[in-house]
């Protein structure tokens, strides 16, 4: 069985791994066995978080690119393939949000969150997928977020796009069922990272959603590392279109 889990001789790209979930993602792909590309937008702390990686004695390297800027994302998985000679794993997790409330969201904050939120993981998925169809296997994984579901106010910017994100994964899904290529989705529920740093600063928020969730506790970015490793190995060869909520149970209890 643990064959089925194992990522031996696959190379996987993550985005936005330079911290947070990402990161924490990289690394349970790694201690399975595949090569990981880093990628985010500062070099140097990528080389810091891949050196981290290789410390452990596993593979990693780094690829830093903007994911909305498309020639540099589409020269880096071209780079990708011509290096290791295929990029097997695609995982959709770079993102940010805007927060502002709904009636002062401006034209360029929403264009901001949905091209990163939602645009550049179809067109880094598009440019993966031809290459995964052309050899027969591939696993592309989307991070959404509970927020796709419920909402918390001041983020309608991001809701949307994870929403979008969500149906990105079942339309692809279904277009690539018979092609060895599998498209799934973790929607992680709160979790302490950089990202929500200002959110969770705030005792009363804090405690707030720790009470909302049954495990009491804020996630991890170690949290989602199984739930990758599975959604990325031939563990779940017959699963595809889903999305999985990884959030301690906060969505499923009053
Ligand atoms: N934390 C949570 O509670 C939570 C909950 C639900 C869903 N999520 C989702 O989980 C994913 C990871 O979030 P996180 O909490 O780990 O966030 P984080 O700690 O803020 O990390 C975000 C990562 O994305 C990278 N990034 C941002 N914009 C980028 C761009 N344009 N191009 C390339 N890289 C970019 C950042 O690197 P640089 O800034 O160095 O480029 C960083 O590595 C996101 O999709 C987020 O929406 C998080």
């Amino acid at each position: 069985m643990q064959e089925a889990f194992s990522l031996q001789g696959r190379v996987a790209l993550v985005t936005g791994a330079s911290r947070g979930l990402g990161f924490g993602m990289a690394c349970g792909l790694a201690q399975a066995g595949a090569h990981v590309v880093l990628n985010g937008r500062n070099t140097e702390l990528l080389q810091a978080r891949c050196a981290d990686i290789q410390a452990m004695g596993l593979a990693a390297s780094v690829s830093a690119f903007d994911v909305c800027d498309r020639m540099a994302a589409d020269a880096a998985i071209d780079q990708i393939e011509k290096e290791f000679g295929a990029l097997d794993i695609l995982v959709n997790n770079a993102a940010f949000g805007v927060a502002r409330d709904f009636l002062d969201t401006s034209d360029e904050d929403w264009r901001t969150v949905l091209d990163v939120v939602l645009d550049s993981c179809f067109r880094l998925s598009r440019k993966a997928a031809a290459n995964m169809v052309r050899r027969g296997w591939g696993r592309i994984l989307m991070i959404s977020s509970v927020n796709a579901r419920i909402s918390r106010g001041t983020n309608t910017n991001y809701i949307t796009a994870k929403a979008g994100l969500e149906g990105l994964t079942r339309g692809m899904a279904v277009e690539l069922a018979t092609k060895g290529v599998t498209v799934n989705c973790i929607a992680p529920g709160y979790m302490a990272t950089d990202i929500n740093t200002g959110f969770r600063s705030d005792p009363a928020r804090y405690e707030w959603i720790r009470n909302r969730v049954p495990m009491k506790r804020w996630g991890t970015p170690q949290d989602l590392a199984g739930a990758a490793v599975f959604f990325c190995s031939d563990a779940s060869a017959f699963v595809t279109g889903q999305v999985l909520v990884a959030d301690g149970g906060m969505t499923i209890a009053i």
